[in-house]
């Protein structure tokens, strides 16, 4: 395989040296379950190591080491949240609002919900995918228990006001849920200063390993269990922790808040320098979602008029750079996107949209080579494309 420029983060993002490095001494010598801790000094070192890791996702999301549960990912901590609130709180209300941008793992968990009598309301987004709170506050009535909004989008990378989604819920009594997913690590995000009672994040967004995640809890947060079983991680999440997973995220939680905002500021400078070039470069391209600050620092989904994304990023691929086109956490799908028909992207731009999503080992030098590759291949499916017109 030649050199590999991978601009597919929101999808997923390789483990760090550093993160490996920490894991690799618990897949072996340091193996044991660490719920026997009492009698196994093996035990007890894995033990804590899981209560380090514990304390580095708390300290990242601002929360306490006892309100984070590890779970197997983010679709997990969102299935967990939604229908462990919803379930707990039925003689209170039925009602759970969501937003038509969702990921799948929010969406369909609400759909499901509907099947057991809850009502889904969904507030309206605008183009850009913004929800305004003051709709929020309009559709909570006596019978709210949920509202789930994410923080960022996968797709469009719009950031969403949380904070004062979360005001309106606290002011309201009703419960708040944020699909924290693409921002943790990537943003400042603090379950504090934001209202949050409830937060999904996923390890292998931000350099950890996959099949890990946690689900931020606030104390006094009722939730249904649905993992029964040896009532592990407080009876919410029963099941033989993945300590070795557990403790890459942790390491990667750590690193995160460490390198936060450094990464920050070097992936917003590609984001910026990329978007210029590719807009002077090629006509008929324009943005998906805000090009402002409330934007992720390092997602770019534009339309590229008059081609269909598949054979652009297949081109790509050939040339050693690996894009994404609108999700890719819905592996196979052909439908449009549920994101790009709700913010009202024209139906014949629907399958014109890559998604480049920056990481923290991109390199500016290369922005000449991505942009002039698109371009070129852009020029050969608009020259056969009978839907193009120069
Ligand atoms: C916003 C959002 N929520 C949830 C998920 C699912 O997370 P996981 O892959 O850890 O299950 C993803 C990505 O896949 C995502 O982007």
């Amino acid at each position: 395989m030649g050199r590999i420029i991978y601009l597919d983060h929101a999808s997923t993002t390789p483990v760090d040296s550093r993160v490996l490095k920490k894991m690799k001494p618990y897949f072996t010598g340091l193996f044991a379950n660490p719920a026997t801790r009492w009698t196994s000094s093996i035990s007890q070192k894995v033990d804590e190591a899981v209560e380090e890791a514990r304390k580095n996702v708390a300290a990242l999301i601002n929360a306490l080491p006892e309100e984070v549960i590890f779970t197997s990912g983010g679709t997990e901590s969102d299935n967990a949240a939604l229908k462990g609130v919803a379930f707990a709180n039925r003689n209170r209300g039925n009602e759970i609002i969501t937003t038509p941008i969702e990921h799948e793992a929010v969406l369909k968990v609400a759909e499901r919900l509907q099947d057991f009598g809850f009502v889904i309301k969904y507030v309206p987004v605008d183009s850009e995918g913004f929800v305004d709170p003051d709709d929020v506050k309009k559709l909570i009535t006596p019978k709210t228990i949920l509202v789930s909004i994410m923080h960022a989008n996968n797709e469009i990378g719009t950031i969403e006001p949380v904070r004062e989604i979360g005001a309106v819920c606290r002011e309201r009594g009703v419960f708040f849920h944020t699909d924290a997913v693409q921002t943790v690590a990537h943003i400042p995000v603090d379950v504090e200063q934001m209202n949050i009672d409830l937060l999904s994040l996923s390890s292998h967004k931000f350099y950890g390993p996959k099949g890990v995640g946690a689900l931020y809890i606030r104390k006094d947060v009722q939730i249904v269990p649905y993992m029964d079983g040896g009532g592990q991680e407080q009876g919410f999440r029963s099941g033989t922790l993945n300590s070795t997973g557990i403790i890459g995220l942790g390491e990667a939680a750590k690193l995160g808040k460490e390198e936060q905002e450094e990464r920050e500021s070097c992936i917003k400078e590609f984001r910026d320098a990329f978007l210029k070039k590719i807009l002077e470069e090629i006509p008929a391209v324009y943005l998906n979602g805000p090009n402002d600050d409330r934007r992720l620092p390092g997602n770019i989904s534009i339309v590229i008029q008059g081609i269909r994304n598949e054979p652009l990023l297949v081109a790509l691929n050939e040339k050693g750079i690996i894009a994404g086109g609108g999700s890719a956490c819905s592996a196979g799908k052909k439908n449009p996107s549920h994101v790009l028909e709700a913010i009202g992207v024209p139906e014949e731009d629907l399958f014109s949209v890559i998604r480049i999503t920056i990481g923290k080992d991109n390199k500016l030098e290369d922005i000449d080579f991505i942009v002039e590759n698109i371009k070129e291949i852009t020029n050969q499916l608009r020259a056969l494309s009978p839907f193009w017109e120069e």
